[in-house]
């Protein structure tokens, strides 16, 4: 419905704008185009998309509306929705985004599932390390799952080690974590029980090739894994024996392709590969490890 309010002004109510934002939206092949829309309304006045579908026949602002046409512009130029808002929820738990940090994806939610089923025993007090935290999703996930426990995160990027600690501080698990900048483990000290990491694995050269919202959105350091896509995974085969306590655990992301390769890495230090584990689309998406042991 449009209303009408003086003469000239036209304000939509929040129905009629989701719907015309939809429409663009739909009408360029977007799927989802409804929750996309609410979303990015909801992004514009400051509350939730259960707000927007709760009451359609409120009003908002030529100014509003004008607002969220902009941001379904950038929708249409494939700017990932996550990007727009700022946010994405990983492990039902809301990370802010930065232009330095990946976009966390919901396949690395299986290398928390992996260290949840290899280590049941929530109320240990474990020490937990993440190589190249991003947003600091995967640290902050499983120390909310580990509520005895403490963490560590690394990343190289500045700006990402400021949006994790941000996040951390948000996420009420500052008076457990610690977030540092820094080369993988270079300056840290002591072994941990639980070592994960999500490190880059894109072949340089494959990089430009990949979805645009990944190529033109996902900072360039979360990605290049070197000429082959495994020189992070030689450098953690060689922090690991040094990090990890005697009866602790690795878990590492590699992308499609790599378990073979990542598995041969690992076995060659003094590391034992447990297992793998598949992600959402059933590919194996990770590994575990641990030290070898002379029993
Ligand atoms: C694929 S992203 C993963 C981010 C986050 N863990 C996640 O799963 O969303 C890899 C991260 O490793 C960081 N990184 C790359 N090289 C690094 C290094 N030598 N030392 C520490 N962090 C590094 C990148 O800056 C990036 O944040």
């Amino acid at each position: 419905m449009i209303e009408r309010t003086g003469m000239t002004e036209i304000v939509p109510d929040w129905g009629s704008a989701v719907s015309a934002a939809a429409q663009k939206l739909a009408d360029s092949g977007f799927e989802q185009s409804h929750r996309d829309s609410r979303a990015l309304l909801a992004h514009v006045l400051e509350t939730t998309s259960e707000r927007i579908f709760a009451w359609p026949e409120k009003s908002i602002s030529p100014e509003q509306y004008s607002a969220l046409m902009k941001l379904v512009d950038r929708r249409l130029l494939h700017e990932p929705l996550s990007r727009i808002l700022g946010r994405r929820e990983f492990w039902s738990l809301s990370f802010a985004l930065s232009d330095d940090t990946l976009d966390p994806r919901a396949d690395s939610e299986s290398v928390i599932e992996t260290v949840l089923v290899n280590q049941p025993e929530m109320e240990k007090t474990s020490r937990i390390l993440d190589l190249g935290t991003g947003t600091g999703c995967l640290l902050a996930a499983l120390l909310s799952e580990y509520k005895n426990a403490t963490g560590v995160a690394v990343d190289v990027s500045d700006g990402a080690v400021k949006t994790a600690q941000q996040n951390i501080i948000d996420l009420g698990l500052a008076n457990r974590a610690e977030i540092l900048q820094g080369n993988w483990d270079d300056g840290l000290e002591g072994r941990f029980d639980i070592i994960v990491s999500n490190p880059p694995y894109i072949v340089d050269s494959e990089i430009s090739g990949l979805d645009r919202a990944v190529a033109t959105y996902d900072p360039v350091r979360a990605l290049a894994g070197g000429a082959d896509g495994l020189e992070a995974y030689r450098q953690l085969a060689v922090i690991l024996p040094r990090r990890l306590a005697d009866n602790g655990l690795a878990v590492l992301e590699f992308g499609h392709g790599q378990a073979e390769d990542v598995g041969n890495i690992l076995a060659s230090k003094e590391l034992e590969v447990i297992d793998f584990r598949e992600d959402l689309a059933g590919r194996k998406r990770c590994v575990i490890c641990r030290l070898i042991t002379n029993e």
